[in-house]
């Protein structure tokens, strides 16, 4: 009985010792009750382009196919998108967008086009504007349609935006009706081209501008409903692109601004592989994902110059791992694995969007189905999830929730010349009053003891969940479906304002405390 009672004392005192180590290199203070900015739920929205296996095979495969479907959209990937919980979904591009001629995908007889920038292949057109639309409706998701600018006319845009839109008696709103929908959509988010300073027109930033405010003008708010208008904004580093759009373009025309950021370890010529990496290209790809913040706070202090009341929003419209194609995949079809590595992405990244969400209005991941950074993949009549999708499903608390200030002090993570803070942060607060603490540890062998002081919340249950598995570079197959997934999480000890995390090594955690 002694023994027993010495042995249980001494295991107490191992794992308070255990926990309290580090305690001073990592530690999180979170103010709980204060911060004024709701973290838009659009910032968790996605991408899903004419590309690959993308829209064909893999979210519409026809109502005559022999995968299971309804009305031609696959059952298993709709009913992902529904519990996901999609806010919103971009089409039709990315490049495609600027060579995409709307009126090809409506109605009966649709000719068919070669979608020149992803593998020359055909295009039927068989998935168009009401397709996308009645996608839309079926996930409950809001659309965000991206006009072409590129290969297009004002006044082809401005008719779509008719047929769409038009609540009464036009040409365009007769059309939408012989082609079985009688009410007008009502959408909100239109882009007004797509990378127009590449894919979109090779335009300089002044030409764009102009382009844009003759574009902006046809694009007509119909109704009550009110566009919210998205200019075509910058590629990564280039900060004269967001200055110019910035200085030209009106503020009372645009609503948002957007800009692309792909994580490319290596270079653009030479990109690694999804799932063949070395422990430092694994840091490398992170530190990648992490400089997003650098990018929010560079171009949103351009934007702070000439719209300092953040009037116009930014839009991160394309981001995620860019990696080389599966081997022996159609390199046009920017198919690629998603390790465990593309969820530490994930989280790394929604965590920084987050941070920025005073000016950061939406954010789409590229792109939905099989294209890049995938949340769902799709062979044949099989479906999976990936790591990703678990990271946004891990994620939802924070959407439409407050975000509350933290001050974190972490641990580095080194590999020669590469260092970078092992854990990333978020944290919010729900309407029902929770707390919301998402935690990446980037360190592929260490658990990190988490020392938290809860300042502002008088936490009284807490329950936690974890995406990570053995190994950085594993992934789920059509084989083990499940290898990676949301785990219970329970390393945890909560003793009045102090919380003590035992975070595992590369992995994504989001803890919830209530009152
Ligand atoms: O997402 C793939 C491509 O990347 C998009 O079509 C384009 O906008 C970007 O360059």
């Amino acid at each position: 009985m002694i023994n027993l009672r010495k042995k249980f004392l001494t295991a107490a005192v191992l794992t308070a010792a255990a926990f309290s180590a580090n305690a001073q290199t990592n530690r999180l203070i979170i103010n709980a009750d204060q911060g004024d900015v709701t973290i838009n739920k659009h910032i968790y929205g996605h991408f899903a382009e004419h590309l690959g296996t993308g829209i064909y095979g893999g979210i519409w495969v026809g109502k005559d196919s022999d995968i299971a479907n309804q009305d031609g959209y696959r059952s298993d990937v709709l009913q992902a998108l529904i519990d996901l919980e999609i806010p919103n979904l971009r089409w039709p591009g990315g490049c495609f967008a600027d060579e995409y001629h709307w009126t090809d995908g409506i109605g009966e007889d649709r000719p068919t086009m070669v979608n020149t920038h992803w593998g020359g292949v055909t295009e039927d057109n068989s998935f168009g504007t009401h397709e996308f639309l009645d996608l839309c409706e079926k996930i409950g998701t809001v659309p965000y349609i991206t006009g072409n600018v590129g290969s297009g006319s004002v006044d082809e845009m401005s008719k779509w935006i008719e047929y769409i839109n038009f609540d009464g008696i036009s040409p365009m709103a007769k059309l939408r009706e012989k082609n079985g929908r009688s009410e007008p959509w009502n959408i909100e988010y239109w882009g007004v081209g797509n990378e127009s300073w590449g894919c979109g027109g090779n335009m300089t930033p002044e030409y764009y501008a102009n382009e844009y405010r003759r574009y902006a003008t046809f694009a007509r708010n119909y109704g009550g409903n009110k566009l919210f208008k998205i200019a075509g904004g910058a590629n990564d580093w280039d900060f004269r692109w967001t200055e110019v759009l910035m200085r030209d373009i009106p503020l009372n025309m645009m609503d948002g601004i957007s800009l692309h950021y792909y994580t490319i370890p290596g270079t653009w010529e030479k990109k690694q592989s999804a799932t063949d990496f070395t422990k430092k290209q694994f840091l490398e790809t992170l530190i990648k994902a992490g400089r997003m913040d650098e990018l929010l706070v560079k171009h949103g202090t351009i934007m702070d110059k000439f719209d300092p009341n953040k009037k116009v929003k930014l839009i991160i419209d394309e981001w995620g791992t860019w990696f080389e194609a599966t081997p022996g995949s159609n390199p046009g079809f920017l198919q690629q694995q998603n390790t465990l590595r593309d969820a530490l992405v994930a989280g790394i990244t929604l965590n920084v969007f987050n941070k920025h969400a005073e000016r950061v209005h939406m954010a789409n991941l590229a792109q939905t189905v099989n294209v890049l950074q995938a949340i769902i993949l799709t062979e044949g009549d099989q479906m999976l999830l990936t790591p990703t999708y678990h990271v946004f499903d891990l994620y939802k608390p924070h959407k439409d929730a407050k975000l509350v200030p933290h001050h974190l002090t972490s641990e580095k993570f080194k590999i020669d010349e590469l260092e970078t803070e092992a854990l990333h942060v978020s944290t919010s607060r729900s309407e029902d009053g929770m707390l919301n603490i998402s935690i990446v540890n980037i360190n592929p062998d260490k658990e990190i003891n988490l020392d938290c002081v809860l300042r502002g919340i008088k936490g009284k249950r807490i329950t936690g969940q974890v995406v990570t598995t053995d190994a950085m570079d594993a992934y789920n197959t059509f084989d083990n479906k499940n290898r990676i997934g949301i785990e219970e999480f329970k390393n945890f000890n909560l003793k009045g304002d102090n919380l003590q995390v035992k975070v595992p090594s590369k992995s994504v955690l989001m803890l919830r405390v209530a009152e």
